[in-house]
């Protein structure tokens, strides 16, 4: 189970910042990938950001499209943005209001925002095809805080467990909301009053100002339309205070 320090608990004498490598390498970035972005709960957005029943949103996760809504029960669900027949991508607005359904639009696969497959054009003459058995996947998903976080592992230790030593620590946050920055020349970025998010996108984060008094933190990766999120910036932040 990890464990969460203060980050000054873990300072030693001599330490050094991270070798440039940890920085730029593609090799580690897929290592992190893999090991930590695919296996973490991660802060995918606010329950705010999804204020009435079909609002919804898309987050990446190493290199998944995961759809977070709510839906008409106001249950926030989150699932892959995959298409059960044939892989298509779903939804490709980044957010938005759905009316009480989500349709593929290669075949018109149509599915209830609980995921359930409701139609499926020209399927019913298949024999043995069952809808029940081509639902959207689930993405494992809990809420804290007023956060939102999401898990790729098949059978992650629960949320509750794992922040277990967090409990009450962010409540003040529950009132908080994101503010992201408008979409520059080179892409997307995420301004965050935090020490670590030099670590949250590789390999080509460059730095968008050096003024450190009025965006100390902010960040963009110009080649890809993937945004910098609070999970990564949580996960890099816990991983370095737990190193
Ligand atoms: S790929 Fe989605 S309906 Fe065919």
């Amino acid at each position: 189970m990890p464990a969460f320090r203060k980050t000054a608990e873990t300072f030693s004498s001599g330490a050094r910042t991270l070798p440039q490598r940890y920085l730029i390498s593609p090799d580690i970035f897929a290592k992190e990938q893999g090991r930590i972005f695919s296996t973490q709960w991660l802060c995918v957005g606010r329950q705010s950001q999804l204020g009435k029943p079909g609002d919804f949103f898309l987050q990446n996760v190493a290199g998944e499209s995961l759809i977070i809504l709510r839906d008409q029960e106001g249950q926030v669900r989150g699932f892959y943005n995959v298409c059960r027949h044939r892989g298509t991508r779903i939804c490709k607005e980044r957010s938005g209001q759905l009316r009480e359904t989500l349709q593929c639009p290669y075949h018109a696969w149509t599915y209830g925002l609980d995921g359930k497959l409701l139609g499926a054009p020209h399927m019913e003459s298949v024999k043995g095809f069952d809808k029940a058995q081509h639902s959207l996947r689930p993405v494992n998903l809990a809420l804290w805080e007023g956060f939102i976080f999401v898990n790729l592992a098949e059978s992650p230790a629960p949320m509750e467990i794992v922040f277990a030593p967090l409990k009450g620590k962010f409540t003040h946050c529950k009132s908080m909301s994101m503010h992201e920055t408008p979409p520059t020349k080179g892409g997307v970025s995420l301004e965050v009053r935090s020490n670590v998010v030099h670590a949250g996108r590789r390999p080509t984060l460059r730095r968008l100002t050096e003024n450190r008094e009025t965006a100390p933190y902010a960040w963009v990766n110009p080649d890809q339309d993937h945004k910098a999120t609070l999970s990564e910036i949580g996960v890099l932040k816990h991983c370095l205070s737990t190193a």
